[in-house]
């Protein structure tokens, strides 16, 4: 019975201990501010997207390009790719647009597709529009120059 107590004290100590390092870290601050968990999140303020003429510049290569342009109309859906109207192999001429890049036709071993590969189909998981904010947090990163 002795024994019981001395290890149910001992796990108390290690919790108390283990307690104290958790509020050393209360400075870790969350992006939701002091909003709780569960409630609600703060509405997003709706920001203007960008429109610029010749694109936005790389910050590296390999960087899929940012998307100089509204994409609200343009739906993606598994009979029809919205984007592909213009930047396909076949309209982007007409469309006076930049066609996919190469690399989009390429299946996982690397062999050549007629039509864009299925790990290319939902183009904004890469490319994004982009909107005058603020970065949520600092960062140092500089592109290529
Ligand atoms: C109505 C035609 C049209 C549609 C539809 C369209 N785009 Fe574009 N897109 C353009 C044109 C034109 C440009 C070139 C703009 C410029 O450089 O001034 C462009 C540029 C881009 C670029 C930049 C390429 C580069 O090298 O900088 C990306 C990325 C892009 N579009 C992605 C998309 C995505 C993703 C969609 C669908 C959600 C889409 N576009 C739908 C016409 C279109
Ligand atoms: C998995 C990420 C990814 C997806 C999904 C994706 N792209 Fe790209 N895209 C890239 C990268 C990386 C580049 C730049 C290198 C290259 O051309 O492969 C690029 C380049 C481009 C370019 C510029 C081509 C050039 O020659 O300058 C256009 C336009 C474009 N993508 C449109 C699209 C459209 C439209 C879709 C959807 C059908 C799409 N992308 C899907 C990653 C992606």
């Amino acid at each position: 019975m002795k024994k019981i107590i001395h290890i149910s004290l001992a796990a108390l100590g290690l919790l108390l201990i283990a307690g104290n390092t958790v509020t050393a870290k209360e400075d870790i601050a969350s992006l939701r501010g002091t909003e709780d968990l569960s409630g609600a999140s703060l509405k997003p303020i709706k920001q203007k997207v960008i429109s610029q003429e010749g694109g936005f510049e790389r910050s590296y290569k390999q960087q899929p390009p940012m998307v100089p342009h509204k994409v609200d109309k343009y739906k993606i859906t598994l009979k029809n790719n919205g984007c592909m109207k213009c930047h396909s192999k076949k309209n982007h001429k007409k469309e006076k647009s930049p066609m996919v890049g190469e690399s989009h036709f390429l299946s996982r071993d690397g062999k050549k597709l007629q039509k864009v590969s299925s790990r290319r189909y939902f183009c904004n998981q890469c490319h994004a529009v982009q909107v005058d904010a603020n970065p949520l947090v600092k960062n140092d990163f500089d592109g290529l120059k």
